[in-house]
């Protein structure tokens, strides 16, 4: 899909059609968008969790409840070395939150071109989530997302107008 219609078209999508399944051929050239990404000095702290099986996602309900959520195929989990990201000498910022969105937006928008969907999910508790996933303490689960076919139409986003959020010159 040309660029400027993908970013068009990406929706968040909270309802898959769970009878079609993603295939590997797929799943990995959506994997592969992420490991494309950038990274502050090419670190690359990203760890993704590919979550098909039914056992795991049934334990994971206890860190996101939604029973949409669990109508997808497949469930990602963004994952972050904060140990290992790159850190700002002036002030100690920690690129890893940044490195984790970078990665996790080209997985989204490579598997809106494949025709799936998928949806940003913060709003679960961490600390079950990295528990369930059994992640190492220098990781952590910044992100999941649902992936799949989607099953109907998402509602129209509103967004503000670009004059609210450019500033020219000075803020
Ligand atoms: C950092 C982040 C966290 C989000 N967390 C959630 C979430 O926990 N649950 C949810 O349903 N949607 C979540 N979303 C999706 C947003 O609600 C959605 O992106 C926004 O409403 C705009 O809609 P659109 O993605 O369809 O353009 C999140 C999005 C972002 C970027």
């Amino acid at each position: 899909m040309e660029y400027t219609e993908l970013i068009n078209k990406r929706r968040s999508i909270r309802k898959y059609d769970l009878s079609k399944p993603v295939s590997e051929k797929v799943l990995s050239k959506v994997l592969e968008a992420a490991r494309l990404a950038p990274s502050a000095c090419n670190i690359q702290p990203v760890h993704l969790i590919v979550i098909r099986d039914k056992k795991v996602k049934e334990e994971l309900k206890e860190a996101y409840s939604r029973e949409w959520f669990f109508t997808a195929p497949v469930i990602i989990a963004g994952c972050v070395d904060i140990e290992a990201a790159w850190k700002r000498s002036y002030d100690n910022f920690n690129a890893a939150f940044v490195d984790l969105t970078i990665a996790f937006d080209h997985l989204i928008l490579a598997a809106a071109n494949e025709g799936l969907g998928t949806c940003w999910v913060c709003a679960f508790n961490p600390a079950v989530a990295e528990k369930i996933l059994r992640v190492p303490s220098n990781i952590k689960v910044v992100a999941l997302t649902p992936l799949g076919f989607p099953a109907g139409e998402p509602a129209v986003r509103i967004r503000k107008e670009l004059k609210e959020m450019v500033h020219y010159e000075k803020f």
